[in-house]
């Protein structure tokens, strides 16, 4: 698929069927992931992958605003201890959601339906990730990727709007 097919197309699939995605596609989700960029390249990110049933309902429940029927969910961390120093260390949003996109961008591609809910900064989410995942004090959680076949298609969109771009001259 051409990319400029996959922005277009690329939109939150909430509906999946039951056909689990294959460890094969996993690995080239998580490939792109790694590939984005992170400021000053320190790739503060950790993801963790669970097809695990009760992990997963686990997950779910965390945010009232991610209960899909996912066969797999990818929960995007930042490592905190691989961020940059003092007020630099906020970039790890950044870095994340880059990585984010990217794993947006491959599902699509590879005909995957996907769904990005955030968890950091809302506190009581990132609290119940934390625990069902049992992270460690530095990964902090960003968001759920919920991905699996798609059950629903929307329609490809492009959002392009004049008024919101600013040429300087
Ligand atoms: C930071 C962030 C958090 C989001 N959190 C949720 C969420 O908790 N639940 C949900 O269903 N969608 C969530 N979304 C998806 C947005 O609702 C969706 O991207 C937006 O409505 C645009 O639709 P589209 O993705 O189909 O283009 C989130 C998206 C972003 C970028």
């Amino acid at each position: 698929m051409e990319l400029k097919e996959a922005l277009l197309k690329r939109r939150s699939v909430r509906k999946f069927t039951d056909e689990a995605v294959s460890d094969e596609y996993i690995d080239e989700l998580l490939h792109a992931a790694m590939s984005g960029p992170s400021a000053c390249n320190k790739t503060p990110w950790e993801f963790y992958v669970i097809k695990n049933s009760e992990k997963l309902a686990a997950v779910k429940k965390a945010s009232r605003f991610s209960r899909f029927n996912s066969p797999l969910a990818i929960v995007v961390c930042g490592n905190l201890s691989r961020a940059l120093p003092m007020q630099l260390a906020e970039y790890w949003i950044q870095d994340c959601s880059a990585a984010t996109e990217n794993i947006l961008l491959r599902a699509t591609d590879l005909g995957l339906g996907a769904v990005w809910c955030g968890a950091h900064p809302q506190a009581r989410v990132v609290k119940k990730i934390r625990e069902v995942l049992d992270l460690p004090e530095k990964h902090v959680p960003l968001g759920i990727i919920h991905i699996g076949h798609p059950a629903e298609s929307p329609e490809p969109r492009d959002q392009y709007d004049e008024k919101r771009v600013h040429f300087v001259e």
